[in-house]
């Protein structure tokens, strides 16, 4: 039987501007600006069915909300590709597990000098207060705060070198800046870490790592003086590119191959090393920060890449597959000693962390938000089989008391929560109020209704403030950013 989140996979053509939402509840008076989030509207192009769920033509969504109310758009991004999918039926370019339609010579060309798309679809970051959709290639797209308009794709050409760019940058409220990390492919593959000032889209590179085949990697750890890297045993296989396979079937699994920690200064721009740990997979990083001599750093970690295959279109629309989440995992790590200790925090599934990023970004923290399956949090005698589909609820974790409290309504399936301070302090880092002080925003499908909400829960009980309902079902997104009314401050999620 098809799972009734399957709708939440199927195109949608229809656009909406600034509509107000239908409300339940009560949307708290101080919560004022806008939430943009981004994620795939379309998953085929003229008679080809894309792949996977990171495949899909960006769309973005942008939910208002001041003085109690909640208005919603969403636009598809007019980017390069999503213009010329429209004139010719065709891919331009490679997307992540689908290839465009393109020769030996072209692909050897596009080893040296390779086309990368600008679909943009996975994150919004900023560039000054303009916001752009990011993706893991180089290239942001522009657009208009109010009416969601695409204005131009951004092509840096500066003293970064990079094929790749990760959709998850780190953000140094003390400096700043906006710090990331890219592959570059070439006669000589590497990890570049680079950052820009938040005010300009110019990068400039803090260290280049050789390495033979390149591992996939989708976010990385920051501390106050160290990027961190877990280096998984997927690799890339540097002939695969010629071979007309998509880019993630270029990358393999290795099982001779532990993981890695990569850690480097990124103030001295050095390389400290490579440290291995058990072999697991990882899309996302949680949160990393200095104690002592040790470098500790939480993230979702997978025992292997399945979770990828698990994602692709086919097998998400079946719904027979394991919950597509990870354990919150926890390495301390000691560059003196080089030793690493490994301690699982918290049982998956999970995915999609967030904390209250402005102020525990770096730093020691205690909750942390995520997606989860309301029946992977039962007593285990409670298990009669092992649940299958798309996470169906929200978790809030006290890393402090191990403690955890469940937000799930039966047929409702929740993406990313975002954490809104209520209090934004005004120095990053500092706690001038707790640390749960504020809501946590999630856009969930509710299949019995057959529409897409905004749920708004209190963040320090957990439970249900106000939902939103939408006119229409928003295909299953990924990420966005929060940024409150008349604030500058540059980021609300890693
Ligand atoms: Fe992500």
């Amino acid at each position: 039987m098809m799972p009734a989140y399957r709708i939440g996979l199927e195109s949608i053509s229809r656009e909406y501007d600034r509509i107000e939402c239908p409300l339940e509840g009560e949307v708290p008076p101080w919560l004022s600006g806008t939430l943009f989030r981004n994620g795939p509207g379309r998953f085929a192009v003229g008679d080809q069915d894309l792949t996977h769920w990171f495949d899909g033509l960006a769309m973005l969504r942008r939910f208002r909300i001041e003085s109690g109310t909640v208005t919603v758009s969403n636009r598809f991004l007019r980017s390069t590709e999503y213009t010329h999918v429209t004139e010719k039926q065709q891919l331009r370019c490679d997307q992540f597990a689908t290839s465009a339609p393109s020769s030996i010579v072209g692909r050897l060309r596009g080893l040296v000098d390779p086309e990368l798309t600008d679909n943009a679809s996975i994150s919004i970051d900023r560039i000054g207060t303009d916001p752009v959709a990011i993706t893991e290639t180089p290239k942001a797209v522009g657009f208009d705060p109010e009416t969601l308009e695409t204005t131009e794709t951004i092509s840096p050409n500066d003293g970064v070198s990079t094929t790749g760019s990760l959709g998850h940058p780190h953000y140094d409220f003390d400096r700043e800046t906006v710090v990331n990390m890219g592959v570059r492919f070439g006669r000589q593959n590497a990890y570049v870490l680079f950052e820009r000032s938040a005010e300009s889209a110019i990068r400039r590179p803090i260290a280049s790592l050789p390495v033979d085949r390149p591992a996939y990697f989708h976010s990385f750890g920051l501390t106050d003086q160290f990027a961190i890297l877990l280096e998984s045993p997927l690799r890339l296989n540097p002939l695969s590119l010629l071979s007309g396979r998509s880019f993630i079937d270029s990358y393999s699994w290795d099982n001779d191959r532990k993981s890695n920690l990569v850690v480097v200064d990124r103030h001295a721009g050095e390389h400290i090393g490579r440290f291995p740990v058990t072999p697991c997979f990882v899309f996302h990083h949680v949160n990393a920060f200095e104690h002592g001599d040790e470098i500790v750093v939480d993230l979702i970690a997978f025992e292997d890449d399945s979770v990828i295959d698990s994602l692709s279109l086919g097998q998400l629309r079946e719904g027979d597959i394991p919950p597509p989440g990870g354990d919150l995992r926890r390495y301390r790590l000691s560059v003196s000693t080089e030793t690493v200790d490994e301690e699982t925090l918290l049982s998956g599934p999970l995915e999609f962390p967030a904390v209250n990023y402005r102020q525990v970004s770096t730093r020691p923290y205690q909750h942390l938000y995520a997606a989860t399956h309301s029946e992977g949090h039962q007593p285990e005698s409670n298990h009669t089989t092992q649940p299958t589909g798309l996470l169906n609820a929200l978790v809030k974790f006290d890393l402090d008391t191990g403690s955890k409290t469940l937000w799930s309504e039966p047929g409702v399936y929740p993406g990313e929560p975002v954490f809104v301070a209520r209090n934004p302090p005004n120095t990053p880092g500092a706690a001038d109020s707790p640390e749960d002080d504020g809501v946590v925003l999630s856009v969930a499908l509710d299949t019995d209704a057959e529409q897409s909400v905004l749920v708004v829960l209190d963040a320090a009980s957990f439970s249900e403030l106000a939902r939103a309902e939408l006119p229409t079902v928003f295909p299953f997104g990924f990420h966005g950013q929060w940024y409150p009314s008349e604030s500058r401050f540059h980021r609300s999620m890693p």
